[in-house]
């Protein structure tokens, strides 16, 4: 049950429904909204400046990356960007792969701070083999969104006082060939337009004569087109900006110089590059285009390069990795579909899924246990078949030993037989012998005469 407020009234209508239908009833609600106008002053007329002391208040923050290979005077433009020494050890270059190295500053100008951050892509263009170069550059981007993608979905956000990584701009550092870009370039900027504001610049134009850099120019922006390079464009759309960026965005990429040496010319202290043959003045519109970069990249069109970083690389980000969550707005008709539900059927499929696991689970447990079971049987068949035939040999071997056992027994019998008959005749004999010589000797006593033998 929702308590829906009714279209142009302060009344409220209790109903029931889903989320959706409360959420469509006050979209319809807003649309209904009816014109009224003020008797005296209110005072809601100061929420710009509401909004400005908040955000003075807050701070800004603003995040740069520096793509480009080595020694192209990166460095070198950003300290005459914001006109200081962003101090910092020089990079090695003979790392095996691309690293991100990022420094954070905090800068104020007047009574605004700024939280600025100076990414570098350490060691691009370094390597042999480069197929891999913008690798970390994109996964460092990725790793920015997904932080503050995190921080969006905890239950308890701290999104006002989080420190927003995102990468605002990337300036991409072309080396000034006057000839054409580089794959290297190319496959870099293709890989980065859908995730960053690319703002392509030509380093170090000093090196080039005026002529060369026009047609370097035309070059550069045909070769971007005709690989589908989505570059930053200044926005027209707002009216107070709309002239001088549709001008500005027919100037890319600019072609600037960086130094940050002060030279006196007339009677005045300028940064200027200076060579034997005469002097580059940094801020001078006729010999680079470094005024232009500063008023397009910081005066004019900051805000709007986080707010792009924000709606449009942001968006895209977490619109993706919801969807690879499984999340989406509309259903497979085509029907609005809240997160609740989303989450619900999410759970449910998730659920299902598990059961289905669980299922396969026990089928195969269940498989397992018969194809062991079977197994057992098996072996224990196995072993009664050797028991039965070692208990055959057993009493196979048991009869043998007793016939031989009970024929020694009738072979000792029959000796003792003839044993006692030999016996008693050698007895008889013994008798009748001894018989005989009593008969002699009577008879020798009888008859004197009788001579013995
Ligand atoms: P790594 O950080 O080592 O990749 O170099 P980097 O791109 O930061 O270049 P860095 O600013 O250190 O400049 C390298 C050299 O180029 C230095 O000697 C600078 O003085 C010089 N340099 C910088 N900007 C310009 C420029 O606009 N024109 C010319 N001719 N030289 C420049
Ligand atoms: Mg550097």
């Amino acid at each position: 049950m929702y308590p829906v407020p009714v279209a142009g009234s302060c009344e409220f209508l209790v109903t029931s429904g889903s989320t959706m239908a409360a959420v469509e009833v006050a979209r319809q609600m807003s649309e209904g909204a009816r014109n009224l106008s003020l008797s005296g002053h209110v005072g809601f007329d100061s929420m710009p400046d509401q909004l400005v002391n908040k955000s003075v208040c807050q701070g800004f923050c603003f995040n740069i990356l520096c793509v480009g290979e080595t020694g192209l005077g990166k460095s070198t433009l950003m300290d005459t960007l914001f006109n200081t020494r962003f101090e910092g050890d020089p990079a090695a270059h003979n790392q095996p792969g691309v690293h991100i190295k990022s420094n954070n500053y905090e800068l104020q100008e007047s009574n605004v701070r700024l939280k600025l951050s100076i990414v570098n892509s350490v060691g691009f263009g370094d390597q042999i083999n480069k197929e891999e170069s913008y690798k970390s550059i994109v996964e460092f981007i990725d790793a920015q969104f997904e932080a503050y993608l995190q921080e969006e979905l905890k239950i308890k956000r701290t999104l006002h006082s989080y420190h927003d990584s995102r990468i605002h701009a990337c300036l991409y550092f072309i080396a000034p060939t006057g000839h054409s870009l580089k794959s290297l370039d190319l496959v870099t900027m293709k890989k980065l337009d859908s995730k960053v504001n690319i703002i392509p610049i030509i380093a170090k134009a000093d090196s080039i004569s005026k002529n060369e850099l026009q047609k370097f120019k035309i070059k550069i922006m045909s070769e971007l087109v005709s690989n589908g390079v989505q570059i930053y464009q200044f926005p027209t759309d707002d009216e107070t900006v709309a002239e001088i960026n549709g001008t500005m965005n027919a100037h890319l990429p600019f072609a600037v110089v960086g130094s940050t040496e002060e030279i006196k010319i007339g009677n005045k202290m300028m940064k200027a590059r200076q060579y034997p043959w005469g002097t580059v003045q940094v801020e001078n519109e006729n010999h680079c285009d470094f005024v232009k970069l500063r008023e397009m990249l910081i005066r004019v069109n900051m805000e709007d390069l986080r707010e792009q970083t924000h709606a449009r690389h942001y968006e895209l980000y977490r619109r993706c990795k919801l969807e690879e969550m499984g999340f989406k707005d509309t259903d497979p008709d085509n029907k609005p579909f809240s997160l609740q539900e989303t989450y619900e059927a999410k759970r449910n499929e998730f659920l299902g899924e598990l059961q289905k696991k669980e299922e396969e689970m026990r089928q195969m447990f269940v498989m397992r246990v018969k194809e062991k079971e079977s197994e057992l049987k098996e072996a224990e068949k196995e072993l009664h078949d050797k028991f039965d035939r070692l208990k055959k040999l057993h009493q196979d071997e048991k009869k043998k030993l007793e016939d031989k056992k009970k024929s020694l027994d009738d072979e000792i019998n029959a000796f003792k037989q003839r044993k006692t008959a030999a016996e008693l005749l050698q007895s008889q004999a013994q008798q009748s012998g001894s018989q005989q010589t009593l008969k002699r000797e009577k008879e020798r006593k009888n008859n004197p005469w009788l001579c013995t033998e």
